[in-house]
């Protein structure tokens, strides 16, 4: 077509970018964190060292943590006009597009987290998030059950808090931690901590290049992440496992449904645009599901359900062919669900897990001044026309 333009050839105008954060071989089914491999991290660390890994590049020695620990908590206090924006969401909302608007709205109780552009003032807004995100996220699951909002416990750690936030009893204002709870979040947290270039990233750093700040492109990052081909699949995956046991148990009917071209239905859980072998992190989460619910002695017909699912899909040509697998979304609803955590706010903490990698990926992306991120395109429209005045158009 004439007017069409040529793709830069380069690679500044196509939306992709040179990273050294996070490493992925999708044919290998390799993810390493900064060079640390996630089978390491996830075993070995703490969620709150992989994001200061994830973020300053380096795994910190006791008094880079301790620091970076007590620089979070003195944040941790969200501001109690942040409880009016709250109240004005209806209890059906989704805590999803609740979290994106809180996120959004803390701009404007912290306007000097906007314009960072020296490293100090990025690692305060940097701070600042990563305090109050987590208290932002409990308060969503709060707000659906129409209970009171509690400010984070600061004697207790980054999981630890999270959880008595979203748990605790409103009168008696107790919860009683789960050691075998927090080990397990603590490592879904680490294995959904970053993954290079996704779409809720590659949101995250367009909007961050036109220097619009840190918190609100991490609430553009929460939104499309929310999207069920993203990070919404692991609340769908647990949908569909339901549908398939209310159904009889049957999966076969929703393998042909989900290679049925007429039928948009796709099997949750399953495909992913880079990994065309395994997804590591759904082989760890995998065993961590059979580990935790026995652990809590939780017997879940959907976990038998799943595998079952997996099975038949791997054994299917259609799947074969295509190389389709088990993502990260796959297995990690139902960890979730044996914790006690309700469906709606399983992508929730999917971005809880993803700040720390939205985070590195914004302060790299601004610490390297990239320009501001404009994708180009081939045009494929019309070519010039004459103005047609109304009487004459058909
Ligand atoms: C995440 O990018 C990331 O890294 C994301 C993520 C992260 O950590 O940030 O890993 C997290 O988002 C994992 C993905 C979660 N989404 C789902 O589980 C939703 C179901 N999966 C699909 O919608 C799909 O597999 C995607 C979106 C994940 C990937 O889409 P692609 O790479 O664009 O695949 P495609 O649409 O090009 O499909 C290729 C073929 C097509 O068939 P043909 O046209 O070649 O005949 O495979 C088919 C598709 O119809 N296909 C599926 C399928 N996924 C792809 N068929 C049935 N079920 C599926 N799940």
């Amino acid at each position: 077509q004439s007017g069409a333009i040529t793709l830069d050839p380069g690679y500044k105008n196509t939306g992709s970018c040179e990273s050294a954060i996070t490493f992925l071989d999708g044919e290998e089914g390799i993810l390493r964190y900064r060079g640390y491999s996630i089978e390491e991290l996830a075993e070995k660390a703490s969620f709150l060292e992989v994001a200061y890994l994830l973020i300053f590049g380096e795994l910190p020695n006791e008094l880079q943590l301790q620091k970076f620990n007590t620089d979070i908590l003195d944040q941790s206090i969200v501001n109690e006009d942040m409880k009016t924006v709250l109240k004005g969401f209806p209890e059906s909302a989704h805590p999803m597009g609740v979290l994106s608007s809180l996120t959004s709205a803390l701009t404007a109780f912290n306007p000097k987290s906007v314009n960072v552009d020296s490293e100090e003032d990025m690692y305060k807004a940097i701070v600042k998030i990563l305090a109050k995100f987590p208290v932002l996220a409990a308060w969503t699951l709060r707000k659906k059950k129409n209970q009171k909002l509690f400010n984070k416990d600061t004697n207790l750690g980054y999981v630890e808090s999270l959880l008595k936030m979203m748990f605790q009893d409103d009168k008696k204002k107790t919860y009683k931690l789960n050691r075998t709870v927090v080990n397990a979040l603590d490592k879904l947290l680490i294995l959904h901590a970053d993954h290079e270039q996704n779409c809720s990233t590659s949101t995250v750093r367009i909007v961050g290049s036109s220097h619009a700040g840190l918190f609100a492109s991490i609430s553009a990052g929460v939104s499309a992440l929310w999207g069920p081909l993203h990070g919404g699949a692991n609340q769908a995956v647990i949908e569909m496992l339901e549908e398939i046991k209310a159904d009889g148990g049957d999966t076969s009917k929703f393998i042909e449904k989900a290679k049925d071209k007429d039928d948009p239905f796709r099997l949750m859980g399953f495909g992913h645009r880079v990994y065309k072998n395994f997804d590591p992190r759904a082989k760890i989460i995998k065993k961590a599901a059979d580990e935790v619910l026995d652990q809590l002695g939780v017997d879940d017909p959907i976990l038998e359900i799943a595998k079952g699912l997996e099975k038949a899909a791997l054994e299917d040509q259609y799947f074969i062919d295509r190389k389709l697998y088990p993502n990260v979304d796959f297995y990690s609803g139902i960890i979730y669900r044996a914790m006690g955590i309700p469906t709606e706010m399983f992508t929730v903490m999917f971005a809880v897990g993803r700040l720390p990698g939205w985070i590195a990926q914004w302060r790299e992306m601004r610490l390297r001044k990239e320009p501001i991120g404009r994708p180009r395109q081939v045009y494929i429209g019309e070519t010039h026309r004459k103005f047609k005045e109304i009487e004459a158009r058909s």
